[in-house]
């Protein structure tokens, strides 16, 4: 089974849109793993964005990641990588479809809600910048 982690940033916290998304997640029939909600480090920050380092927004970026508290969660699914991103939606806003999260509650590409791991491997990295391998409560459905 697939594991991603996702982080409602601190816009969609701020937004009161927390519960909001987790819900879509749980209606589509994922199933929660771990869930924090979290003030991001400048070291996790870094450690996150690592890839944009040098690009012209990263320095934002990092400012933005860090100005409030995170919602963190790891959540488990087949196929879930590419699922939730397709539930995200497009980085820019002006191409995050009605029925995404962005297309519906997202204006900006810097405000852009939500963060959702793009490979296997940022998954695996990105978990562990913000869980312990004992936060993950990996469980088999009985009902
Ligand atoms: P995310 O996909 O979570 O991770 C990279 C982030 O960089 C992205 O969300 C946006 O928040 C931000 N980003 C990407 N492109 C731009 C841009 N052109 N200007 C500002 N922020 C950007």
């Amino acid at each position: 089974m697939e594991k991603t982690f996702l982080m409602v940033k601190p816009d969609g916290v701020q937004r009161g849109l927390v519960a909001e998304i987790m819900g879509r997640f749980e209606r589509r029939g994922f199933q929660l793993v771990a869930a924090k909600l979290l003030q991001v480090s400048q070291e996790q920050a870094e450690r996150h964005y690592e890839e944009h380092h040098g690009k012209p927004f990263y320095d934002n970026l990092i400012k933005f990641i860090t100005s409030g508290p995170v919602f963190a969660m790891v959540w488990e699914g087949d196929d879930i990588i590419t699922l939730s991103r397709t539930m995200i939606g497009k980085t820019n806003a002006a191409e995050a479809q009605p029925g995404t999260i962005r297309g519906d509650f997202a204006a900006s590409t810097r405000l852009n809600l939500i963060h959702g791991s793009d490979s296997p491997e940022s998954a695996e990295r990105e978990i562990a910048n913000y869980f312990s391998p004992d936060e993950l409560v990996v469980y088999t459905k009985t009902i």
